[in-house]
């Protein structure tokens, strides 16, 4: 499956304002943005509000973390053939807030491409978009950490980085598209990260804490 681009991805990652009923309320919010916009627009819940989302809204919907394991016996982990079963469209790796091993990495890569599903690599800086580019992901989403929830934009705050991540992932495979994220919320940031060569924005609290979700989308893509 690919994604038009330039694509929003919204992770929920745990706010209460993004979980159970409200998990929904979110999605349809992007669902209807992406409408009202004609931009693509990705939901990334909670596993466990993955099977709702899907079921109730026509958005594509990314699972936040799938484990390297088999099937067996793993008490707490996420099943990559269970989020297959639940219809999920894809999967974010390697969150800051959720890091994996290159070798596990590259294992759920490869399953996501057998199964004709979405895989979005995320990176901390430069360097590791490099790495995570040469196991050729659809997306690899740069964000500095220390930039996550804070507001500031990567795009306006380290440019270098965003502009750096894409000439150096084009370079290892110009098919890998990148995306960036932390503190992107404002249509400026977004017009800003397009400006770098990024295809989208992956973001989370900007969208999440604001009082119409809604609204915030139709300004965050009101400038590209
Ligand atoms: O996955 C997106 C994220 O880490 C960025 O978070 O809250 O800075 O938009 P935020």
């Amino acid at each position: 499956m690919s994604l038009k681009t330039p694509v929003v991805i919204l992770n929920f990652k745990t706010y209460l304002e993004s979980s159970g009923k409200k998990a929904l309320d979110l999605a349809k919010a992007l669902e209807s943005a992406g409408e009202e916009s004609g931009i693509a627009m990705v939901a990334v819940p909670q596993a466990i509000d993955v099977y709702r989302i899907k079921n109730k809204t026509n958005i594509p919907v990314l699972a936040q973390h799938i484990d390297a394991i088999s099937a067996g016996g793993h008490t707490g982990s996420n099943l990559f053939e269970s989020f297959l079963a639940s219809g999920v469209d894809g999967t974010l790796l390697n969150h800051s807030e959720c890091r994996m091993t290159l070798a596990d990495i590259a294992e759920i890569v490869k399953k996501t491409k057998e199964a004709e599903l979405i895989s979005c690599v995320c990176t901390n800086n430069i360097e590791t978009s490099m790495a995570a580019a040469t196991l050729v992901p659809d997306y690899v989403a740069v964000e500095p950490p220390e930039l996550i929830g804070t507001g500031i934009p990567v795009s306006q705050a380290e440019p270098e980085v965003v502009e750096g991540s894409v000439s150096k992932v084009k370079a290892i495979n110009k098919d890998v598209k990148v995306l960036c994220g932390a503190g992107i919320s404002t249509g400026d940031d977004m017009a800003a990260a397009i400006e770098l060569g990024a295809e989208g924005v992956l973001l989370a609290s900007g969208i999440i804490k604001a009082e119409s979700p809604k609204d915030a989308l139709l300004d965050l893509v009101s400038k590209i």
